[in-house]
């Protein structure tokens, strides 16, 4: 008996021991994050809506989603927060301007970096493509940003129920649809799907085609009419996915399809592309009633905290880079981490808590400054700057372990 609680009591130390020693202290409380959430808000840029100049349009629509998510756990600053999300809805489609993204920065291959034409006169004229469109509304040349900007209005409807929000929503979706399978590559069976991640049609990956998949099924969830196409489209949509080739034999998601053969690029495995995804399935599960749907999310957000989490600690492949992770890369782990946390609501299993929760107190512990702002490297060091996309993004972890 003494021997046996001897022993349980140190299997308890060391479960509560990190790698120091010290007890492990479940130290992110509601407080904390509310802290966190008043930093990201220093950045918020009221006269147009957006987090901007501190992160781009895109993140900006993460951000949104963000808070609108913090303010259905978090009833204290939920007023607050419908009023920025207000305020985002009427200033950010009047401020959204031309967009240019280039791949391959910071020593990644695939990893993209966003520009604005008219407010970035050092942009040479040659980065505009032909097909290009002026922008309108929430809508501009990338399928993702759209995807994004869709994913947010969703959230603020749920959270608001204001149908203005969830229109939003499905007129940006309309627009992605008009180039659903009108891509050139089909699945091995010859299924079409899919969509281009860009106006000019230089690229399909991932990214898009998760958040056309997300979008449709969350869609298929919300829209009350008797000719809903939405749960059509994604179910199709799935199944291009599926067979596309973007998912490697082990689970993890690639970057996206070599244009020349239609085949896996092996290009990076983001976080985000296996973030997105969970949430997508679990959409698609519910509106289909298709359980086998959630365990094919466990498959692939098992094989991403293996593949991607270091000392279970959750980390994009350019933070290991000699360069950074530009403007863009800080924003993807918290689209994982919301995701995962989408999914363990559920169908919970305790290894997705336990992440989430070290992760989250890894960035409190490791990843913050004096200012409460959360930067790019979850395990440590903090990095400068931090900004509205790694406090977004660190945002996302936190509100999902205080929420559990
Ligand atoms: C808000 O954005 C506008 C337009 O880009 C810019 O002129 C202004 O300086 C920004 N405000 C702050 C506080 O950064
Ligand atoms: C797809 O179309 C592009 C041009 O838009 C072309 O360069 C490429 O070879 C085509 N790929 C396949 C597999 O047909
Ligand atoms: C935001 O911070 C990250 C991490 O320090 C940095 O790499 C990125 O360039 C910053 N973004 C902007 C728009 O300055």
């Amino acid at each position: 008996m003494f021997l046996l609680n001897l022993y349980k009591s140190s299997l308890l130390a060391l479960l509560l021991s990190s790698t120091d020693g010290s007890p492990v202290t479940r130290d992110v409380t509601k407080d904390n994050v509310e802290a966190a959430y008043d930093t990201l808000q220093q950045w918020y840029n009221t006269s147009i809506g957006i987090w901007y100049p501190s992160t781009n349009w895109w993140n900006s629509a993460n951000c949104l989603t963000v808070i609108s998510n913090l303010a259905s756990v978090d009833t204290s600053v939920k007023s607050e927060i419908t009023g920025v999300i207000a305020n985002t809805y009427t200033q950010a489609q009047e401020w959204n301007s031309q967009t240019v993204k280039i791949i391959g920065v910071e020593n990644d291959p695939y990893l993209m970096q966003t520009y604005y034409v008219n407010r970035w006169p050092q942009l040479p004229s040659s980065f505009i493509q032909p097909k290009m469109q002026a922008n309108s509304g929430f809508l501009n040349d990338y399928y993702d940003d759209e995807g994004w900007w869709a994913l947010a209005w969703i959230a603020a409807y749920d959270l608001t129920h204001i149908s203005t929000y969830l229109t939003q929503a499905q007129t940006i979706f309309a627009d992605m649809n008009a180039v659903f399978g009108k891509t050139n590559c089909s699945t091995n069976s010859g299924g079409t799907g899919g969509i281009w991640w860009d106006k000019p049609h230089t690229y399909v990956n991932a990214i898009p085609n998760e958040l056309f998949l997300a979008v449709a099924a969350s869609l298929a969830n919300r829209v009350s009419s008797s000719d809903n196409p939405y749960l059509s489209i994604a179910k199709q949509q799935w199944s291009w996915f599926q067979g596309s080739g973007m998912i490697g034999s082990g689970y993890t998601i690639n970057d996206g399809l070599n244009q020349q053969t239609c085949e896996n690029n092996g290009g990076t495995v983001w976080t985000y592309n296996q973030g997105v995804i969970l949430g997508a399935l679990v959409e698609l599960s519910k509106a289909s009633g298709d359980t086998s749907l959630v365990d094919t999310a466990h498959k692939i957000a098992e094989a991403a905290i293996s593949a991607l989490a270091p000392g279970g600690i959750l980390t994009e492949p350019c933070e290991l880079n000699a360069g950074s992770c530009g403007a863009d890369g800080g924003q993807f782990k918290g689209v994982f981490t919301r995701n995962l946390w989408i999914l363990h609501k559920a169908s919970p299993r305790d290894a997705y808590k336990t992440f989430l929760k070290n992760n989250a107190d890894s960035i409190w512990k490791n990843d913050r400054n004096e200012k409460k702002e959360l930067s790019l490297k979850w395990a440590g060091p903090f990095v400068t700057p931090a900004n509205a996309s790694t406090q977004s993004s660190a945002l996302d972890t936190l509100v999902a372990a205080v929420a559990l």
